[in-house]
């Protein structure tokens, strides 16, 4: 069963990478749904030990069943609960077992007498167990599907299933580690959700190095750490990465001492994990040859909240960077400089090509602006695959896709040769991202202040 909150467009596309994580140990589980809104899927060709595994990680998931029967009516259930083979379901019913049996409907809420009635009405199946409703080795459950409308809900499930309940999934994760709780926070915050969701896009697992280098308040380290991952990460600002400056909070003005992203790490009880942060710019990394990281999981700005930035260099003052007219020297080597978007992925994209092992995993989010979107226009690197290209969904005319992306061969001595070939940055439509994002904001009822929020609340610019 899949959360009622959707929190991605693509979940269920999510959900299916996941399942075919190599970590996992599987691969090509089978999904079938009665109707593409429904909350209830079907998934052939998994294990017990794959469906523990899925789960241990999954924030898309709610619970697990082994389904030993399914119909769009009470008798159509019973007939294809009778076919379930007996052999498979007798370990669960003997008589030195104990037992419940849960009812789960989804879009109504039933009596507590009609659950009972509900339940009385499986008599047909011999549960030869003693029923312990506290702690029972076996749980089963009667799910009902009643649609997904709240203001049409009919009488009778639209769909009924039954089954064996094996696990839950981590929904509960999305509320520990809520950002309103969080110790320290920014504008920009990663949604603890979505930042679980990348940390298993990019497979993350104890012991692994995981870099990110936008790192803003650490939110996607929060979630790595919790999969038992050392963590880093880097950012332009020095008030971020030390932690001062004015509070994101409401009602107060400025951050308080020990607010910054060690202290995140030791509020969910992962200190250990704690590499270091620092303050460096993306267009001009730090790192020395050889430095390789498990995974590389980020979310840049996107020029929404301020002008994506970088540091001005010698090479750009040759570059006819004009200083200010009160300038009275020889040579003006530029502060800052505006990082335009498409260069942003390129450089992320080749720095990852450089500093990731072979099968680690980039995961960052993509802006895009929907009427003028094709798949073309990922950036692609020839030394990483793309595994996934899932979209969430901003405004009617605006998203960002969470792109997965895996290590698979070195680069060449003449590594930056592809970036010539224009089917490597077509991207470059995408720089104007910030004055398409607010245009047209006009003609709908959000003003671009609300939008601007919209994003904020799941986190990036
Ligand atoms: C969308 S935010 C990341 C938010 C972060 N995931 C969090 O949970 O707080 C993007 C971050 O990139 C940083 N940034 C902008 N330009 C940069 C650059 N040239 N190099 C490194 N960091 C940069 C910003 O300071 C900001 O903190």
């Amino acid at each position: 069963v899949k959360s009622r909150e959707s929190l991605l467009d693509t979940e269920k596309a999510l959900l299916e990478k996941l399942a075919m994580c190599p970590c996992i140990g599987y691969s090509n589980p089978k999904i079938c749904y009665s109707s593409p809104q429904s909350p209830f899927w079907r998934l052939n060709g998994l294990s017990e030990e794959d469906v523990n595994s899925i789960m241990a990680r999954t924030v898309c998931a709610k619970s697990a069943f082994e389904l030993w029967g399914h119909g769009r009516t009470h008798i159509e259930l019973r007939t294809s609960l009778l076919k379930y083979p007996t052999e498979n379901m007798s370990p669960f019913l003997q008589k030195d077992s104990t037992y419940k049996i849960n009812v789960y409907t989804f879009n109504k809420t039933l009596e507590f007498e009609d659950r009972i009635k509900k339940i009385d009405a499986m008599e047909y199946l011999s549960f030869e167990g003693r029923v312990n409703l506290r702690n029972p080795k076996h749980i089963f459950c009667l799910l009902e599907d009643y649609g997904t409308d709240p203001n049409d809900i009919p009488d009778e499930p639209l769909y009924i299933y039954f089954g064996r309940w094996i696990a839950d999934g981590q929904r509960e994760l999305i509320r520990s580690h809520s950002v309103k709780n969080r110790h320290f926070i920014g504008n920009t915050s990663m949604d603890a959700g979505l930042s679980f969701i990348m940390a298993n896009h990019a497979r993350v697992k104890a012991y692994d190095l995981v870099y990110d280098p936008f790192v803003g308040t650490g939110s996607l380290l929060v979630a790595c750490s919790h999969f038992g991952a050392y963590v880093c990460g880097t950012d332009i600002d020095y008030n971020t990465i030390h932690g001062i400056g004015k509070a994101s909070r409401k009602n107060q003005k400025w951050r308080g001492p020990d607010e910054n992203i060690r202290a995140n790490l030791r509020q969910y009880g992962s200190e250990k994990l704690y590499v270091d942060v620092l303050v460096s710019d993306a267009s001009k990394p730090i790192w020395r040859d050889g430095v390789l990281f498990d995974a590389i999981i980020t979310d840049p700005p996107y020029g929404i909240r301020e002008s994506t930035r970088r540091t001005g260099s010698q090479k750009d003052s040759v570059n006819s960077v004009k200083p200010s007219e009160d300038y009275v020297g020889d040579s003006h080597v530029p502060v800052s400089m505006a990082y335009h978007l498409s260069d942003i992925f390129t450089d992320l994209l080749n720095f990852s090509a450089h500093h990731l092992v072979i099968g680690g995993r980039l995961v960052y989010w993509l802006p895009i602006y929907r009427p003028e979107y094709c798949e073309e226009m990922v950036p692609l690197n020839a030394c990483l695959r793309l595994v996934s290209n899932c979209e969430q969904t901003l405004s009617s005319h605006t998203s960002r896709r969470l792109i997965t992306m895996e290590k698979i061969k070195e680069p060449e001595v003449d590594a930056l040769a592809h970036l010539s070939d224009p089917h490597f940055s077509p991207y470059q439509g995408h720089n104007a991202f910030r004055e398409k994002y607010f245009s047209g904001i006009s003609k709908r009822t959000l003003t671009g202040k609300e939008e601007t929020n919209k994003m904020a609340t799941n986190g990036g610019e």
